[in-house]
């Protein structure tokens, strides 16, 4: 049987808890001291058996900060162990996997890099933004699927008629495969986004949601936007209620109320990234990628 240690980044810590526990491993938590200057003192509290090592931590805001926090953590225990693996359940940065504008950084492989010297020996991550940045860590790494959780946790809700909506192309695949787990049919969004501000305009015509529940499925929720954009659309084309369904609802600033503003009714995302919305756990899917 293989013997595992998990050690949980202050991102990531009740997440780890329940790897650890799941696995049967030892749990070993960490302390993370920020000093005036704003560097960050990481302690983990014990030193691991011989074991394969996995590092759990999410690289959410603050990014860079939790990034290093996992690069110390790894440094460290790869001492101890030569089988050292980062559980990076959000995947910071993995927007950055191509050079939209001339002369930007592909930062996500700079991240790949940072983990590779490091030492880690392998990746998992959960519904990483692009199958691009999966390839630019360049190092071996497994994307696993939190849709069937979410799609779970919309079949026990009472939904009218449902349907499932992408806001925009680059998430057809996603909203295909949670409409065809929840056996109903979806919609894909015309989104553009302006390159340089940032803001997000629907360019879809008229679609046809009138009386229908509505579950906007999206990697990911950040300023909200797409969120917000997509549900402004939505409600002037009479549907009826609007969920929405995100792996990871980063929701930086005030975007959770501006959702709910924007005619949401509840936003339902899982624990990559704790918060209010965090309601699917994904720390089985992720122990059934690692046995
Ligand atoms: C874009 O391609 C992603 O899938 C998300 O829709 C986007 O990153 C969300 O960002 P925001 O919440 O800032 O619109």
């Amino acid at each position: 049987m293989v013997k595992f240690t998990v050690i949980g980044g202050c991102g990531s810590s009740d997440l780890a808890k329940r790897i650890a526990k799941k696995l049967k491993a030892t749990y070993i938590k960490t302390e993370k001291k920020v000093f005036p200057d704003g560097e960050s003192k990481i302690t983990i509290k014990q030193i691991p058996k011989k074991s394969i090592v996995i590092v759990v931590q999410s690289t959410y805001p603050p990014v860079d900060s939790n990034l290093l926090e996992l690069l110390s953590i790894v440094s460290k225990v790869r001492k101890f162990s030569s089988k050292v693996y980062a559980i990076i359940p959000y995947m910071g940065y993995a927007r950055q996997d191509r050079e939209f504008l001339g002369g930007e950084i592909i930062t996500i492989g700079v991240v790949g890099k940072l983990l590779r010297a490091s030492g880690v020996k392998k990746v998992v991550t959960v519904d990483i933004h692009s199958k691009l940045a999966l390839k630019e860590l360049k190092i071996p790494s497994e994307n696993i699927s939190a849709i069937e959780g979410l799609v779970k946790y919309f079949k026990k809700m009472k939904m009218k008629d449902p349907l499932v909506v992408s806001p925009d192309l680059g998430g057809q695949e996603r909203a295909k495969k949670f409409a065809s787990l929840l056996k109903t049919d979806f919609i894909v969004l015309k989104k553009h986004r302006d390159r340089k501000t940032g803001k997000v305009k629907i360019l879809s015509g008229k679609v046809e949601v009138k009386n229908r529940d509505l579950i906007i499925v999206d990697d990911m929720i950040s300023t909200g936007g797409s969120i917000v954009k997509a549900t402004q659309f939505l409600k002037k084309q009479k549907c009826r209620r609007i969920f929405v369904a995100c792996t990871h609802t980063l929701l930086v600033n005030d975007a959770a109320k501006n959702i709910k503003d924007a005619g949401v009714s509840q936003i339902i995302g899982t624990n990559t990234i704790p918060g209010d919305s965090a309601k699917v756990d994904v720390s089985k899917v992720i122990c059934d990628a690692l046995k």
